[in-house]
């Protein structure tokens, strides 16, 4: 690795920096090569390789069923494309609950295998112990409160987090737990932006939102739903910045057309 792009990637103390200036930060998912290395040349701070990738990549209903080796697999594409952003991945679901030592050794696999910089879990106060051994084990963690697709069972759906007294102090505790454990961020999903602006105040680590408002140090976006490629989803917290779903169907649909008529390929375009 040459000295320039050395310091020109993004490490977790400048992200704290970057809270502490008052500069937001930008994350977006990314799950492979080619679109990761558009993003990151665009300029983006942070990847994350989200467990979102069994709904987007592999077409399941849930983020549960998508396994370390999948995770790993799409991993490596995402990190061979990031020449400045810092790559997170997601810890499946299974991997981190069985117990502390399971948790640490599912993280240093992720960590050799993928090549990635940290690693994300779901949970608060309940994952605490796995949280602070994967974090001794020299491992950067970010923590991911509010709603937690992987407890979707539990949760009974997708809706709004946070909302009564008593939810919403649980999550401003757990939020204080994970960054006394050493968090080096966290992510808060779908929540009121005025909890989202305790959350933020309340600790030191850099704080990024999905449907907590504009409240929070950075966002992070599934890029296929920011891009509109994901076309049958549109929450409310979603602005699509992009309609590559229409763009692929009229690409594709015009090389139909032109296979179907022959006038693909044409003359400059055959040997
Ligand atoms: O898996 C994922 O994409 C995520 C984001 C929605 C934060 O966890």
């Amino acid at each position: 690795m040459s000295v320039h792009t050395q310091n020109s990637r993004m490490t977790t103390t400048k992200l704290r920096q970057m809270k502490q200036n008052g500069e937001k930060i930008s994350m977006l998912t990314s799950y492979d090569f080619t679109l990761a290395s558009l993003v990151d040349e665009a300029g983006i701070d942070m990847f994350l390789v989200g467990d979102s990738a069994s709904n987007i990549v592999c077409g399941n209903a849930y983020t549960l069923p998508i396994t370390i080796d999948e995770m790993i697999f799409l991993s490596k594409g995402v990190v061979r494309a990031a020449q400045h952003a810092l790559v997170v991945v997601d810890m499946p679901f299974g991997s981190y609950q069985v117990s502390e030592e399971d948790a640490v050794r599912n993280a240093i696999r992720i960590m050799k295998e993928s090549g990635c910089d940290a690693l994300k879990l779901e949970g608060g106060e309940e994952i605490l112990p796995a949280v602070k051994h994967i974090i001794q084990s020299g491992i950067p963690v970010m923590g991911h409160l509010g709603l937690t697709p992987q407890s979707v069972n539990q949760l009974g759906g997708y809706g709004l987090r946070g909302k009564g007294e008593a939810e919403a102090e649980k999550l401003l505790r757990d939020a204080k737990l994970l960054d006394q454990a050493g968090c080096f961020a966290i992510v808060l999903e779908k929540i009121p932006a005025s909890l989202a602006k305790q959350v933020t105040e309340s600790v030191s680590c850099p704080v990024i939102g999905i449907g907590a408002g504009n409240v929070t140090d950075g966002q992070v976006l599934v890029l296929h739903d920011m891009l509109g490629l994901n076309q049958g989803f549109k929450p409310k917290f979603l602005r699509q910045f992009g309609q590559l779903g229409e763009a692929v169907k009229q690409a594709v649909g015009q090389y139909i057309d032109a296979v179907k008529d022959s006038t693909f390929p044409n003359q400059e375009e055959s040997y």
